[in-house]
């Protein structure tokens, strides 16, 4: 990523695209022996930059993956590998060039703009290595915006926020900004603001990748009380082996490709 600023940038930008869109409908199973059908569901994806200039580049080779409802699942790999790439699709920021993805049963291929930016806003909670609040902005107006996009009423805006804002640990500094929090602050708030619309699915990038390992060990926690409390769905990106290894199950990317998978803890590691 030439300047990972600017990306963080045109993601911020797609996340604040959020039409509200009345249709989007949690795919449940038709009757309650069935075995659930995968929240994301991908085949063979690839992705592609510069695709027909001559310095075109797969990212992606050719990745199939799927992840049930209420799975904490950790991807890891090298710097460069695609973890972001993949990340990015599995939300919807982008499209893969080839193959198929669907998620909670809407296949990605077909959906209307509009209908991707509703599932973005209501299916899924991001959180990002560098936070991505808005500047200027109290951590209780970061947490109410999602819920804007949304459609929420002000008053109820308002209660769920601070009712987010408490859970994870900052309501002493609803009143705050950005610039006057803590990285772990800044991060809860984030984690706050993924939660407020009730969404299926959490995909973090790098969480704890610019935190010190005290702070990283609490937003960790607040990950495993959002899977364990809340019945989140996670999909988490990191560079920490032992972060990894709490999850329920670790993919390891390497050069566009899943090279390895295996079971993780699915527990907070005893102290
Ligand atoms: N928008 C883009 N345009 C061109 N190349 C990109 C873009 N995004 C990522 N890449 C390239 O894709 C590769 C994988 O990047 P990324 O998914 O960010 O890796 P990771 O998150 O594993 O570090 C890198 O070589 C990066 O330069
Ligand atoms: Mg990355």
């Amino acid at each position: 990523m030439a300047n990972t600023e600017q990306f963080a940038k045109a993601i911020a930008d797609k996340l604040l695209d959020t039409a509200p869109e009345p249709s989007c409908k949690l795919n449940l199973p038709d009757t309650a022996d069935q075995k659930p059908r995968p929240l994301i569901e991908m085949h063979d994806i690839h992705k592609s930059y510069y695709i027909g200039k001559p310095n075109e580049l797969e990212i992606l080779h050719g990745i199939s993956l799927e992840v049930y409802p209420g799975e904490f699942v950790a991807i890891v790999g090298e710097s460069g590998s695609g973890k972001s790439t993949l990340m990015n699709i599995i939300g919807v920021l982008d499209k893969p060039t080839t193959g198929q993805y669907t998620l909670d049963g809407v296949d990605i291929h077909n959906a209307a703009d509009n209908e991707l930016a509703a599932i973005r806003n209501r299916k899924i909670g991001f959180v990002f290595q560098t936070y991505n609040l808005i500047g200027r902005q109290s951590a209780l107006k970061n947490v109410e915006l999602p819920m804007l996009y949304a459609g929420v009423p002000a008053g109820e805006r308002n209660r769920r926020a601070k009712d987010w804002l408490n859970r994870v640990g900052m309501g002493d500094r609803m009143k705050h900004q950005p610039n006057e929090l803590s990285g772990g602050q800044k991060q809860r708030v984030a984690i706050a603001r993924a939660m407020v619309n009730e969404p299926a699915l959490i995909l973090a990038d790098e969480p704890t990748g610019a935190l010190d390992s005290q702070t990283s060990r609490i937003v960790m926690d607040l990950f495993h009380e959002m899977h364990e409390k809340y019945h989140k769905t996670i999909v988490l990106i990191t560079h920490n082996p032992q972060l990894a290894e709490e999850c329920q199950r670790v993919l390891t990317l390497r050069d566009g490709l899943i090279v390895g998978e295996r079971k993780g803890s699915g527990k907070r590691a005893a102290l």
